[in-house]
């Protein structure tokens, strides 16, 4: 009726305005239909082109698709000779255009079926232009900025001629004794979902057939960071829930964000090795993502099943691999040893075959190899543009996190009259490039060293290293840097790790600054400077110490090309700190594992209960020790909580408000908050939603991420943040199944996973 009414009472305007959205309406439905169509129709053209080079080929020739080598120990004829023959599909570790572009001439024009080959490399945080590490980029909570970050490397790799990066690394781990912390989001399921997502889509682009697009590649699936002790490589056991709720997830957003690739991991889980898992390859990837990409092995870790004592020899590595469904073999010759025996004795069907086979022929017409595989040596003139150096430096610049700052401490004044540069990451122009970085180049550093003297002047800084590198464990140069310190208004401290103490392989017991940084530190607080140190590292080290003795601090990970001229921004006040801490810091490697959504003990502590271990009497009673779960030596609490990071202004949150107090499964709500920028500076803050659900079928985190944004405030600003949770997000898996349970949460909307404003809802059955 009300309708009615209201047509009849249109004017002629009104229904003219009518008509025209009508007719827009009809144009965008059937330009989304035609798009649609397109994409159907194009991935028809594929597949069908797919068949029919399938039917022309030799079993042979399937299986060498089905290999990836690092040819470093081939000579040039022995690599041309196999492209002649067709013997591998891909190679790693090739570089050069000129070098690329020739191989792909032989494969286009000598193989017999002009199949091109797919060049992979490591481009893990940047090709030239050289980004933060992964765990720096998390702490952006900024996944626009790491798209583009991704975009820029991407645009970098493939005027090289790199078309497949083995990028984004997307393991969750709560170890940072484990050295591949550094090339992770972090701890958190939410947090590196984001990321993930970001980072596929960077690294892809918007069209696959554009020359500057690269496959990503979603890896190691999976649980590689669960690795036990936090030693590289080791064995990981996970429960079905924790797979699930966790360690899946940023896979599952890298498979929903269109990720060209997976890749399987070293470890062994839950006593299946991941390269050889029927369960996380055929049933969750394939069955139940219904996942039609490419799927390559960790390097070498087919064969590595055999230690693992999981395969007698290559030959059934390669039927466990095969069955599992890796389709392509990084550097192993186990599929091209074993493949074709297989078949012949009946233990592998042909099928098999041809489905891995597909799977790589896609991947390679999407990408639009067959059409262009040689790569345009113009496009190289972009590498280390000035845009792409002041990306870095913005992503720099928002991945560092300040944990600490005394009053008045920082920023500094531009306007100072001198500082005291010390430390072993002061001027390490490699060192702050981090770990996985193949073509990046020291030469193309800025390190805080000579952003500093570009700000104030060259003599207004008293340079002294004090160490010469983050092990160093001569005093040596000890008196230089304290005299450097006397003489100057504040101390710069440069603290760290090099890059080879992170990264594969180098996992480390005690997670503290290495060397005698502390001792230095120690005795330069000891001058009455204001001392400032900055953390440049692969992983949450252990720095209470530190922390102590320091008036602020800054933890900058291993910040990339253009860490320098990003620190100097921060210390010199041009920008306000951002990041904030995508994994909790603990206090010693003594509290790890320590993250922030562990389950809710039956015990859980509090300051009231904890008992520090010098205050325990000699002669005790049993009883008064608390019995709750906590450490003697580190209490209940991380050094610093997960979401956590400091600004040069204070916000305060307000007026937390829920659209209802209830919800069915099906339903949503609305969770807002006001922030105040309470101080004089414009700055960014990273506002985070969290939840907990108070009872379940099984128990539940203590707390979950369930949004985060970043949002911008002028000085006195006040703005509302609103923030979208449907019950869906709520689901998880019991063990049984996914489920949303009635029930009552709680909700925070708050700085970090410690402080919030809270409110309360439930699930209506
Ligand atoms: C690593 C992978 C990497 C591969 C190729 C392996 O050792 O685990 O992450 O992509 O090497 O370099």
């Amino acid at each position: 009726m009300a309708d009615i009414e209201m047509s009849i009472n249109l004017s002629k305007t009104g229904r003219r305005l009518l008509k025209f959205f009508y007719f827009a309406f009809l144009l965008i439905v059937s330009i989304s239909n035609y798009s649609c169509q397109q994409v159907q129709s194009k991935n028809n053209d594929i597949e069908s082109k797919v068949t029919s080079l399938l039917s022309k080929m030799t079993l042979e020739e399937k299986i060498g698709q089905m290999t990836q080598i690092d040819p470093i120990a081939m000579s040039a004829d022995q690599i041309n000779k196999a492209v002649r023959n067709g013997n591998y599909g891909s190679f790693l570790n090739v570089s050069g255009v000129e070098k690329i572009n020739a191989l792909q001439k032989l494969a286009m024009e000598e193989s017999r079926l002009k199949i091109p080959l797919i060049i992979g490399r490591d481009v893990i945080h940047g090709y030239r232009t050289i980004f933060p590490i992964p765990l720096a980029m998390a702490s952006t909570w900024n996944p626009e900025i790491v798209k583009k970050a991704f975009r820029i490397s991407s645009i970098e790799a493939s005027s090289q001629g790199i078309k497949w990066t083995f990028a984004p690394m997307i393991d969750i781990t709560w170890d940072p004794r484990w050295g591949r912390i550094a090339e992770g989001c972090g701890e958190d399921p939410y947090l590196a979902s984001a990321f993930a997502k970001a980072m596929v889509e960077g690294i892809q682009g918007e069209q696959l057939t554009d020359p500057k697009a690269v496959a990503a590649c979603a890896k190691h699936f999976v649980g590689y960071g669960f690795a036990e002790g936090g030693r590289d490589y080791n064995t990981t056991y996970i429960s079905e829930p924790m797979l699930r709720n966790v360690v899946l997830k940023p896979f599952k957003a890298a498979k929903d964000a269109g990720a060209l690739t997976f890749m399987s991991a070293f470890n062994d889980l839950n006593g299946v090795p991941t390269s050889g898992n029927e369960f996380t390859l055929r049933q969750v990837l394939r069955k139940e993502w219904k996942y039609d990409g490419m799927v390559v092995s960790d390097w070498g870790s087919i064969a590595e099943m055999i230690s693992h004592g999981y395969c007698a020899d290559e030959k059934e590595a390669a039927l466990k691999a095969i069955t599992a469904g890796v389709d392509m073999e990084m550097s192993g010759t186990t599929y091209l040893k074993n493949l074709k025996t297989l078949i012949n004795e009946g233990k592998v069907d042909l099928a098999m075959i041809d489905e891995a086979v597909k799977n790589i022929l896609t991947l390679k017409f999407k990408l639009g190899l067959f059409e262009n595989p040689y790569v345009n040596p113009e496009a190289e003139k972009q590498m280390l543009s000035p845009e792409f150096l002041d990306h870095a430096r913005i992503v720099a610049r928002q991945s560092t996190v300040m944990l600490k700052n005394d009053p008045n401490t920082l920023p500094l004044s531009a306007r100072i009259s001198s500082v005291a540069v010390i430390g072993p990451l002061a001027d390490a122009p490699r060192d702050q490039l981090g770990t996985w970085v193949f073509d990046g180049k020291a030469e193309n550093s800025v390190t805080p060293l000579t952003a500093i003297k570009a700000v104030l002047g060259n003599p207004k800084v008293n340079f002294a290293a004090g160490l010469k590198y983050s092990r160093d464990k001569s005093k040596s140069g000890f008196a230089e840097a304290i005299a450097a310190a006397k003489k100057s208004q504040a101390i710069l401290f440069f603290a760290g790790e090099e890059w080879i103490l992170s990264g594969e392989g180098q996992s480390r017991g005690e997670i503290n600054l290495p060397g005698v940084q502390e001792e230095l530190i120690e005795a330069l607080s000891k001058t009455g400077k204001p001392l400032i140190v900055v953390v440049m590292a692969g992983r949450p080290l252990a720095i209470g110490k530190v922390v102590e003795k320091s008036n602020a601090l800054l933890y900058a990970w291993h910040g990339g090309s253009m860490a320098g001229p990003a620190l100097a921004d921060l210390i010199f006040g041009k920008e306000s700190p951002s990041g904030k801490l995508p994994v909790t810091f603990v206090k010693g490697s003594g509290q790890i594992p320590f993250y922030y959504y562990h389950n809710m003990t039956g015990r859980p502590a509090n300051a009231k209960s904890w008992t520090p271990i010098d205050s325990i009497p000699v002669i005790n009673s049993q009883a008064s020790l608390g019995y709750k779960s906590f450490h003697l030596d580190y209490g209940f609490t991380p050094l610093f909580p997960f979401g956590y990071g400091l600004s040069y202004t204070t916000f305060k949150y307000s007026d937390l408000k829920l659209s209802s107090t209830e919800m069915s499964k099906n339903g949503n709500l609305t969770v807002k908050a006001s922030i105040l920028n309470a101080g004089n500076v414009d700055a960014d803050e990273i506002v985070q939603l969290y939840i907990r659900d108070r009872v379940g079928s099984i128990t539940r985190p203590v707390k979950e991420l369930k949004g985060f944004k970043r949002i911008h405030l002028k000085s006195r600003e006040t703005v509302g943040v609103t923030f979208e949770l449907p019950a869906s997000s709520l689901e998880f898996f019991n063990g049984k199944g996914n489920v949303i349970e009635p029930g009552e949460f709680d909700v925070w909307i708050g700085p970090n996973s410690d402080e919030g404003l809270h409110g309360e809802f439930a699930i209506k059955n």
